[in-house]
Order: structure tokens, then C-alpha cells, then sequence
């Protein structure tokens, strides 16, 4: 499979702030018990939560560059990595990090992947459909994953092998057993055109036999929504490992199946994925397939 040359860090950008032009604070949280980095995760989320509300009502005034075709970065980005960046640094120096803004920092066999607000499109244009996703690797193996939608306050979380919340509520994907009456997400490529043909076929079919498609424009909260039961499944072609890390382990912890494109466990790497509940996951599966082009299996 290719590999998705879409996903390029706010590293190489010219554009630089050189004070923190936000003043930004953190704020408490209270939670149940739960794994202290899971706690920290979400300390470091409320915090970036805090700067994207506050800036929300005044996204005219925010200094927003283009980082490719249709890719927007704005300060609020920025400031918000900084955030979780800090309070992550705080309780682990050494741990190491992916951020979409900062790029690659070293570190132990820990590491944390942070997409400080997902739905940027959407964010500038007032549309209250954004968030922010923290997950943490251990070894390459996702163990811990936040996604928080500060406009509601909901605050979804998972740690390998304990399941997936929202705030302090257990959630689980649905039991829908296929196609039929399903609500499936998606994410329309809007930067790499390269299988849009492919995508449009996929997209045909699924409208075909589902009770509908959305488009909502935060792949981190379609995610939680899959595992929260509030879709029955999602799929997009052409996300970035923080789109979607702690996605994934949200919708398994919540009993759902994630995969890539053409049914296999790279995922995270092709960025090319379909999650859902286990049946509708295997109908998606099959509508999807005869679109397939050489280049989208493995
Ligand atoms: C985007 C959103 C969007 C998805 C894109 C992502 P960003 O993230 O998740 O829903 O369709 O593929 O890049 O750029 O707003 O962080
Ligand atoms: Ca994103
Ligand atoms: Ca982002």
C-alpha cells in the first residue's frame, strides 16, 4: 500500500510565534479513578479545551496559514499543542511525542500523539464540531487514548483492556447487524485527490443501502461517536496517525473492530480506514472492496 504523504507535521512550517500570544492557564479536573496517565491525558486536553473555547468566538482575528492545498493551521493550533505538550512534559520529561504542529520529539519507548484540534476547518469556519485527541504508545501499541469535545464537555477516554467512557459513563459501539438502518461517518478527501473515483464508488454504495452518511469534519469525534454508539460506523481515506490513534483504541475498547481499507491491521499507518461494530465493520468491508484500486489494497 502506499504510503500517506499527507501527513506532514506543523515542523516544517515558516511560520513561527515567538511569544505566547494566548495566555492561556490550565484547569483542574476531577475524574473517577483512573490510570494516572489516562489523568494526565485529560489534564493535558482541558487545557487545550480552555484555548480553543476561548479564541472560538473570535476566529477572524487569528493568524491562519495554509500548510498545503485546503490544509489550514492557526495559531489556536499551535498554542494548543504547547498546552498538552507542557502539562504531558510536566509528568513524563522523558517520554517521547507526535505532535501534528511540533513534529517529532524524542523520548523513552513512550509515546504520546497529539492532534490539538481536530476539525480546524471547521473551528475557523464556527462550526462547533472539533476536539482535541491525545493517545499514548507504549512500544508501538496504543494503551491509552483521550478525545475531548470542549464545546460539550464531553470527555471520552480509553486504556488498553479496561473498555471506553464517556466522562464517567461506560459507552459501546452498536450491535446493528449490517448495512441496513446503519448511520455511517465519513471524511470526504478534500486534499488528496488521488482516489477520489474509488472513494465516490464507495460512497455511492454506502448511501445505497444505509439509512445515511455524515460528514461532520472531525475524524478524532467520529470515532468516539462510532464508540459511542452514536454512529454505527466511519470510514476515510488518507488520515494521519492523530486523526484517529486514540479513535482506534476508543472504538475497540468499546467492543468495535477497526481496520484498514482492505481488512487488514495497518491501519494507522495507510491511514486509510473503516471502523465500526463488529457486523456492520464486516458489511462496510464488503461494500467497499469492489472499489478497491490497486494502489488502496496491500
Ligand atoms: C481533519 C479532520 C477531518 C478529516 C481530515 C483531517 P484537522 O483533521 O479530522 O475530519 O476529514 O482528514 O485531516 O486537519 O482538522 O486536524
Ligand atoms: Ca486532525
Ligand atoms: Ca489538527
Amino acid at each position: 500500500m502506499e504510503a500517506n504523504n499527507y501527513c506532514s507535521t506543523g515542523s516544517i512550517m515558516t511560520i513561527f510565534i515567538a511569544e505566547n500570544p494566548l495566555n492561556y492557564h490550565a484547569v483542574a479536573v476531577s475524574l473517577p479513578p483512573m490510570h494516572p496517565m489516562i489523568n494526565i491525558a485529560v489534564r493535558a486536553a482541558r487545557s487545550a479545551g480552555n484555548i480553543l473555547l476561548r479564541y472560538y468566538e473570535h476566529t477572524n482575528t487569528l493568524t491562519v496559514t495554509e500548510k498545503r492545498k485546503n490544509e489550514f493551521v492557526s495559531e489556536v493550533d499551535k498554542a494548543a499543542e504547547q498546552a498538552i505538550i507542557e502539562v504531558l512534559q510536566k509528568s513524563y520529561p522523558d517520554h517521547a511525542i507526535l505532535g501534528e504542529e511540533t513534529g517529532s520529539h524524542k523520548g523513552n519507548d513512550y509515546q504520546w500523539v497529539i492532534d490539538p484540534l481536530d476539525g480546524t476547518t471547521n473551528y475557523l469556519h464556527g462550526q462547533p464540531q472539533f476536539s482535541i485527541s491525545i493517545a499514548l504508545k507504549y512500544q508501538g501499541q496504543l494503551e491509552h487514548g483521550v478525545i475531548y469535545d470542549p464545546l460539550r464537555e464531553e470527555m471520552f477516554s480509553a486504556t488498553r483492556g479496561s473498555g471506553a467512557f464517556l466522562n464517567d459513563r461506560r459507552i459501546r459501539v452498536t450491535q446493528r447487524k449490517g448495512l441496513d438502518g446503519a448511520l455511517i461517518g465519513t471524511g470526504f478527501p478534500y486534499r488528496d485527490h488521488s482516489h477520489l473515483d474509488a472513494y465516490m464508488g464507495m460512497f455511492r454504495d454506502m448511501i445505497t443501502d444505509t439509512a445515511g452518511i455524515r460528514r461532520p469534519g472531525s475524524a478524532a469525534l467520529d470515532f468516539a461517536y462510532v464508540a459511542a454508539g452514536r454512529l454505527d460506523g466511519f470510514w476515510e481515506l488518507g488520515l494521519c496517525e492523530w486523526d484517529f490513534a486514540a479513535g482506534a483504541l476508543l472504538v475497540n475498547e468499546a467492543g468495535g473492530t477497526v481496520t484498514d481499507i482492505g481488512g487488514g491491521e495497518r491501519f494507522l499507518e495507510s491511514g486509510n480506514v473503516i471502523a465500526g461494530g463488529f457486523k456492520t465493520h464486516a458489511a462496510m468491508l464488503q461494500q467497499i472492496k469492489p472499489h478497491l484500486t490497486e494502489s488502496l489494497k496491500f
